[in-house]
């Protein structure tokens, strides 16, 4: 790691930066590399030789010093599903789906957390703190736990109790604010500063995208060193997508993939304020070219959705998932909340992969791209399958049906599997 660059004025930091945003214009950073170092030291025929075989064999292309300072849980290294039956619905023949469900606190966050944790060890800091509509705080939480560092998280009241669980269960500090996501981020700023601590929020810390872009290192593995052509990425801060394309820049810098993928964004139609950016950007055609993306605005919305993980006034990494989406040639969708739904059981039942409502959000929007001839039948698209569906099961329930109900009875038993 050699500095820091802004991702909205371009303005460069050294390594020694202690801000956690841009001083100038308050964007969010970016961390950068000296990809011939890394290139130099490494085995070209094995550039990821371990010792860990989970996220952290990708140390190299980390802001890591000393590998011990990780977490002990085994942090990604997810499966890549090849789902033909669910693709075929939409004549998607080569589709695949990232389980991150299967990450130790069962969503994509545990990336990101395991880096944050390990930074914090590697920086001496003793607490670490951060805001979370649910599975970023849980995960942090876990982390936490697993390193044995206290850990405060601060949700919104209305969080789905099955995460709330999760945060206590792990022995997390947990302050539920009577508003929304976005006044908990808020607060826990505040906080952090008047006490020192280690805020993990995401995007503000520049450090999570750092955790999140090994799933892309795993994906150019798991294809046999080639990126796929497109991954869809369910977006709510935009923290994901801008670590998914970060991984692949990091590939492609390092020489290790010619082709990029499209990377495409996923949203509710009541929490799209990426989406709608993208498409006001494209409309105009004023997409900046260099590395000063300040012209571009994007503007809050009100964020209605059942999809809780999904669901952001105002996105905290907004520009750096705009700029993935944009620079990668990616499309931006919308679904509704009735599609999420439908989405959750057709992925269920033609996969066997349960999944939390955002991540359906990923295929109903992948399904309008297909309705609408935005993908193609012979490419291989990725569903980015961020968090289990045992983290929302009020929602999956809506969709899930009855089981039948009998007396304790043979006839009874017969009869209910007759029909
Ligand atoms: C399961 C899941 N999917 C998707 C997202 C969206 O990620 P981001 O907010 O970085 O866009 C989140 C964020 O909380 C999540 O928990
Ligand atoms: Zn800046």
């Amino acid at each position: 790691m050699i500095g820091y660059q802004c991702i909205r004025c371009g303005q460069e930091y050294a390594a020694d930066y202690e801000g956690y945003i841009c001083s100038s214009c308050g964007g969010n950073l970016d961390v950068k590399y000296d990809y011939c170092q890394i290139r130099s030291q490494w085995d070209e025929q094995n550039p990821f030789p371990g010792p860990r075989q989970d996220q952290f064999k990708y140390a190299s292309l980390m802001p890591l010093s000393d590998i011990e300072s990780a977490p002990p849980l085994r942090v990604g290294a997810t499966p890549l599903h090849a789902v033909p039956r669910l693709g075929e619905l939409f004549g998607l023949p080569h589709l695949m789906l990232k389980d991150e469900g299967l990450n130790p606190s069962q969503s994509f966050k545990d990336r990101a957390s395991a880096m944050i944790i390990a930074r914090a060890r590697e920086t001496g800091v003793g607490v670490v703190c951060g805001a979370s509509t649910g599975n970023a705080g849980s995960s942090m939480a876990c982390m936490a736990a697993a390193a044995n560092i206290p850990c405060v998280v601060f949700v919104p009241e209305k969080a789905p109790p099955a995460k709330i669980a999760q945060l206590l269960i792990y022995g997390a500090r947990v302050i539920a604010v009577r508003g929304s996501y976005d006044q908990a981020f808020d607060l826990c700023a505040t906080v952090c500063e008047a006490k020192g601590w280690f805020n993990r929020n995401t995007g503000f810390n520049p450090f999570t995208r750092e955790g999140k872009k090994t799933c892309s290192f795993e994906l150019f593995e798991q294809l046999g060193g080639q990126a796929p052509d497109r991954v869809i990425v369910p977006t709510g801060d935009g923290n994901i997508i801008s670590g998914i394309w970060k991984g692949f820049r990091d590939l492609h810098a390092v020489g290790l993939i010619d082709d990029m993928p499209r990377i495409d964004c996923a949203q509710a139609e009541g929490s799209a304020a990426i989406s709608n950016a993208v498409q006001r950007l494209r409309a105009s055609g004023e997409i900046p070219s260099g590395a000063d993306w300040s012209s571009v605005e994007i503007a809050p919305v009100q964020a209605d959705t059942l999809a809780d993980s999904i669901s952001v006034d105002d996105p905290r990494d907004g520009l750096a998932a705009v700029r993935a989406v944009i620079e990668s040639g990616g499309e931006a969708v919308t679904a509704s909340d009735e599609a999420i739904l439908d989405a959750i059981k057709e992925v269920a039942r033609f996969t066997g992969v349960f999944v939390e409502p955002s991540c359906a959000c990923a295929w109903a929007g992948l399904k309008r791209l297909a309705e609408q001839g935005r993908v193609q039948a012979d490419q291989r698209i990725v569903l980015l399958m961020t968090g289990s569906g045992l983290k929302d099961i009020q929602n999956a329930r809506k969709v899930a049906g009855e089981p039948t109900v009998i007396d304790p009875t043979v006839e009874a038993a017969l009869e209910a599997v007759q029909t």
